[in-house]
């Protein structure tokens, strides 16, 4: 396993024979995150995670400062999941001072569904500049993202559909969400509750759940805001979409996703589950 911390040498450690994989992150592992890893070393040798935690996706009054920072911790835990190469830059390598690191167009996924988009403005803008740097760095063939950011993922297949000559016969890979045994989907926000607001953020999953069986898209939705009522927590939003685009739907005649954002107390929590047609 190689740490790399600057860019020559993640040149170095990618630029052999192989077929690159890569599992961005910012670090603070768990299981979810690792489920990533085996499943890029399933399909593509070297295996990169990056851990960065991007300061350019985080809004004014959110948790940049505060997030967790495990780097020995994740060194060793991406290892054992099959990782050939950490790369874990510093700012000024993502960012060089001086140089403009460019924000992609924005697909529409990223700004007109009033999900994600809404509630953490400049936040997408943030994550395809980290992800279209990241990509220009590590070249992969493969890359894995996780559908618990159901949103973050469709923006970033649809960025990577729309810079298609940017980064030839790169694949974006969807990862299952790992959850804990009671439901809750893993997080490296988790590490912020405290016991009895571990007990209320079951309220995302267990909505989400009962919402599966629901008639209507209306009737899920009420199933839901209900749900997070009950466990005393505020909605950002609990809606059913379009799986696809993440514009409202009428009726379940075609794939739907649901998908939650409530706060416990301050931390914001968010979860998605297909809603069965
Ligand atoms: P982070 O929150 O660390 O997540 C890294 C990857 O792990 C994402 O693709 C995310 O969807 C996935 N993931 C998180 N929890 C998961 C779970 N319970 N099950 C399966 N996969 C899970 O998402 C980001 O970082 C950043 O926005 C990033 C893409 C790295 C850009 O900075």
């Amino acid at each position: 396993m190689q740490v790399v911390r600057d860019v020559e040498a993640l040149k170095t450690e990618t630029s052999g024979e192989g077929v690159v994989g890569f599992v961005p992150t910012m670090g603070a592992l768990h299981e979810g995150h690792l489920s990533l890893i085996r499943q890029a070393a399933g399909l593509a040798r070297p295996v990169v995670v990056s851990l960065f935690v991007n300061p350019t996706q985080f809004g004014p009054g959110e948790d940049f400062a505060r997030y967790p920072r495990q780097l020995d911790a994740d060194v060793e835990m991406a290892a054992e999941a099959g990782a050939e190469v950490v790369f874990a830059p510093s700012v000024e390598t993502m960012y060089p001072p001086g140089e403009e690191t460019p924000v992609p167009p924005l697909p529409e996924v990223a700004t007109r569904p009033g999900l994600e988009d809404a509630h953490r403005p400049g936040h997408f803008a943030g994550v395809c500049q980290v992800v279209a740097r990241l990509f220009d760095l590590v070249l992969p063939r493969f890359a894995v993202f996780g559908e618990k950011d159901y949103q973050q993922l469709l923006v970033i297949r649809a960025m990577t559909v729309q810079e298609s000559d940017r980064w030839p016969g790169l694949e974006i890979i969807t990862g299952r969400t790992i959850r804990e045994p009671d439901g809750l989907a893993m997080s490296s926000r988790n590490a912020y509750l405290d016991a009895g607001q571990r007990k209320q953020a079951l309220a995302l999953s267990r909505g989400l759940q009962s919402a599966q069986s629901a008639a209507s898209p209306g009737e899920a939705e009420t199933i839901m805001l209900r749900a997070l009522e009950t466990g005393g927590l505020s909605a950002d939003y609990a809606v059913v979409r379009d799986a696809e685009t993440l514009l409202p739907i009428e009726s379940f005649s075609r794939p739907a996703r649901g998908l939650i954002a409530a706060r416990v107390g301050n931390i914001r929590l968010i979860d998605n589950m297909g809603m069965e047609v």
